[in-house]
Formats: C-alpha cells, sequence, structure tokens
C-alpha cells in the first residue's frame, strides 16, 4: 500500500532539513511558551532546570526521533512499527497513532494562538492607518476573534502544505528566522535599558537554587523543552525521514537544538524585563507569584511596550507579530505533516485531500477548545506537553536503546557500534534516559 520510496518527496539537501527542523523548533514554544512559563516558575530556576533538562533529555529523545524516521524512511505510524521489529510490530503501530493524536493536540491550541499573533500583526497595520476602532478590537481577546482568526491561520497552513516537501515545506520553513533573531536581539537591547528592566534580568538570570528540586517546576521545564524540540508526535521523525540516509544526524540534531534553546533564552531575556518594566509604570502583571490571564498577558505587555517607541512602535509591532505568525506556520506544517503523511502513505490519500482533511479536523478541534476554552485550553496543552510528549519520549529511547543493542531493524547504528563513542551514547539512551524519564514522573506523581 506504502509507496515506493522512490516516488516520496524529500529536503533537496541538508541545509533543507536544518531550516525545516528549526522551523518545527522555533515557534510559538520559544517566544510565547517558554517566557510564560519561565515567569510563572521563579525566573532564574526555570531557565536552570530548562537547560538540564534540555541537554540530558530533550536533544537525546531528538536524536532518536529524527533517527528512527531516517532510518525507516516512512511516516511515523509505518516507521515505529518498523522500527519496533516484527514481534512488537503492534505496539509500534500504536505509538505512531498516539502521536499522531498529539500532533492534533497540539494544533487545536496553537491554531488558535497564532490567531492571536496574526490579530496583533493586522492590529498594528490598522494604528497605523489611523483605523482605530478596528485597532482596539483586533488586539482584545475575544471568542468572535478566535472565531475569525484561528480559521484563518488554519487555511494558510493548509496552503503551503498542500505543495510538498520540497516546494512548500523547504522553500517556506526558515526563511525569514534570522530576521526574528535580529529583531529579537534588537528588543533586549531596547527593553534592557527602561527603567525596571534590571529587577527582570535578576530574576531571570539569578537562579533561587531553593525552587529547583520542586516537582512542578520539573516537570513544566521538561515538557516545555520536549515542547520546544517538537518531539513525541513525530514532527521531527518525518523530517528525518524526508532526508536522505547516512547524515551525521547527532550533528544536525545540536544545532537545531542548540537554536530553538538560544532563541528561547533570548524570548525570556525579553519578555521577563518587559513584564518588570510594564510593573514599574503601573501595571498590574503577578498575583500571588503567577503571571495574570493564563499566558495572554504578555499580548499586552508587548504591545505596550511597542507603544513605548513612539510611532515607529507600530512598524516594530507589525513586524514582529507577523513574524511571530511565520514562525508559528512553520511548526505548524511539520505537526499537519504527521497526519497527512499517514494518510498518503499507508491509507493511498492523495496529498491535497489529505492536507484538507486534516485541516478540517483541526479546525473542529479548535472550535471545540474556543468553545469551552476555560476548560479545555490549559488542560490540552499540559496533557500534551507533560503527559503524552515525555512517554512517547521514553518509547523513542527504548526503541533506540534495546533495538540499537539488538541491531535488527535499525541497521546503521548496529553498524556503528564499533565506534566507542557512539557505543557509549547507546548506552546513555538505553538505560540514562529512561531511568531519567521514570524518576521525573515517579516525582511527580508522589
Ligand atoms: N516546537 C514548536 C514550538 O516551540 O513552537 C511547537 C511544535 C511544533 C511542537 C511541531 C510539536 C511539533 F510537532
Amino acid at each position: 500500500m506504502s509507496s515506493p520510496t522512490t516516488t516520496r518527496d524529500s529536503f533537496h539537501s541538508r541545509l533543507g532539513f536544518i531550516l525545516a527542523a528549526a522551523g518545527s523548533a522555533i515557534g510559538l514554544g520559544n517566544i510565547w511558551g517558554f517566557p510564560t512559563q519561565a515567569a510563572n516558575n521563579g525566573g532564574g530556576a526555570f531557565l536552570f532546570v530548562y537547560l538540564i533538562v534540555t541537554i540530558l533529555l530533550a536533544v537525546p529523545a531528538l536524536y532518536a526521533e529524527v533517527y528512527i524516521g531516517n532510518q525507516a524512511q516512512k511516516n511515523p505510524v509505518s516507521a515505529l512499527m518498523q522500527a519496533c521489529g516484527h514481534r512488537f510490530k503492534k505496539t509500534g503501530r500504536n505509538a505512531g497513532i498516539i502521536g499522531l493524536v498529539g500532533a492534533m493536540m497540539m494544533l487545536s491550541f496553537y491554531t488558535i494562538v497564532a490567531g492571536w499573533m496574526l490579530a496583533h500583526a493586522l492590529s498594528a497595520l490598522f494604528e497605523l492607518f489611523g483605523i482605530i476602532d478596528i485597532a482596539n478590537w483586533l488586539s482584545t481577546s475575544s471568542t468572535l476573534r478566535n472565531i475569525i482568526f484561528t480559521p484563518i491561520f488554519i487555511v494558510l497552513g493548509a496552503f503551503i502544505i498542500h505543495q510538498g516537501v520540497h516546494a512548500g515545506i523547504e522553500r517556506w520553513s526558515g526563511r525569514l528566522m534570522p530576521v526574528l533573531l535580529l529583531m529579537l536581539i534588537g528588543l533586549v537591547i531596547y527593553i534592557l535599558q527602561q527603567d525596571g528592566a534590571q529587577e527582570g534580568v535578576a530574576l531571570y538570570l539569578i537562579p533561587d537554587f531553593n525552587q529547583v528540586l520542586e516537582p512542578k517546576l520539573i516537570i513544566s521545564a521538561m515538557g516545555q523543552a520536549f515542547f520546544s524540540l517538537s518531539i513525541g508526535v513525530g514532527g521531527m521523525m518525518v523530517y528525518g525521514s524526508y532526508m536522505k540516509k547516512g547524515q551525521d544526524i547527532g550533528k544536525l540534531v545540536l544545532s537545531i537544538a542548540a537554536l530553538d534553546t538560544f532563541i528561547a533564552f533570548l524570548a525570556g531575556l525579553l519578555i521577563i524585563p518587559a513584564l518588570f518594566v510594564a510593573q514599574h509604570a503601573g501595571q498590574e502583571v503577578f498575583s500571588e507569584g503567577n503571571l495574570i490571564g493564563e499566558g495572554q498577558l504578555i499580548f499586552q505587555i508587548l504591545p505596550s511596550l511597542f507603544a513605548s517607541m513612539g510611532s515607529v512602535g507600530l512598524i516594530v509591532s507589525f513586524s514582529f507579530f507577523t513574524l511571530l505568525s511565520i514562525a508559528a506556520l512553520t511548526s505548524t506544517i511539520s505537526s499537519t505533516e504527521v497526519p497527512v503523511s499517514y494518510l498518503v502513505e499507508d491509507r493511498n490519500i492523495n496529498r491535497k485531500h489529505a492536507t484538507w482533511l486534516v485541516s478540517a479536523m483541526v479546525l473542529i478541534a479548535s472550535m471545540i477548545l474556543i468553545a469551552f476554552f476555560d476548560l479545555l485550553f490549559g488542560l490540552v496543552i499540559q496533557l500534551l506537553t507533560t503527559i503524552l510528549q515525555p512517554l512517547m519520549s521514553l518509547f523513542y529511547f527504548i526503541v533506540v536503546g534495546w533495538v540499537w543493542q539488538r541491531g535488527n531493524q535499525l541497521t546503521d547504528i548496529a553498524q556503528l557500534q564499533q565506534d566507542r563513542k557512539l557505543k557509549a551514547f547507546g548506552f546513555y539512551l538505553r538505560y540514562f534516559c529512561p531511568i531519567l524519564l521514570i524518576i521525573v514522573f515517579i516525582n511527580v506523581a508522589f
């Protein structure tokens, strides 16, 4: 049933993979998720744990995910099935389907937040043209705004994805990321000169070591790290499968992780001081140590930061939110590609139909989230990032770690076993990563 490898679309270069994978990793998780979580979890303590968890667990998990996809050269459901070998075929398939559900969960809330970004970009544009009423409406959160902008965003993503891997994904991904990076750096420099910023910098950079062992903090940091590197739903696996075999995956993974973490770090260095600048100016930002408004606050803080720049601020605001919308788009694409590749390869549906079918399902899911926003929005994010993604990573560790030893399906690794460094890494994936993950889980449960 699955189409032969020769007809499979793929990235045309190694750089194509890097750009697409970085495009997947860098998104709302970095600029909205990370600073919000850091602000809610003690700033420096969160940053500290986040870095540790990224190095110890998220990077190896990313490696395992890309590796499985690259070896199998198939969509995540078939790839996991193959990686599990004949005996555990069914388990592999079920895990693949769970990942697919995770990708849909991700899309259901992600498209809503991305819609907020689009609305804010347009708001700046309307304000620039003096149409203040509409600008105000666009920058104020409301159900109607969600109902309009979520579908707009979903359609934009579908439009790119149905063009295929090379023409669509490779060409679009990562194009504007250097601009986003420069803009973040510029904004950080600006905010650090404002009154009150120093307090934010101190909170962000100086960890309170009494907090670093708090289970809630550790699990949030871990979930955030997995989410930020797009691990556990098959998005990176499918990109790995579009890359030719025989690449140095370790190096690729390290560069993607470094870039992603650097952008998250910068976003924190922008937003946490910005919160304190706003507080200094009399705005209420925290209540009982938590950010007000479930992560929506940064959508008030950022516009007031841009407003403080005078009329240039409107252009900055427009560009910033446009770039964020694009960053969100490249992340959405990789998640959408998970069910799409499955439908195309295993269910024989053509790419166009598969794309629109998945988009329609995402639309329904996001509308349900909008209808029961208070109940579902935070819950879906939490279920995905703190349970589903880490559990899927555990599964990847077991698959790669143990199959590595036995050397059955994932053949390249078995051949490379003579290499001492790789052998040590194999040991690390096989024992250390799963045990560490299980300890974190037990720690949270009790
Ligand atoms: N890594 C993306 C972000 O930080 O915004 C989110 C993401 C994309 C998660 C793709 C999962 C995924 F498959």
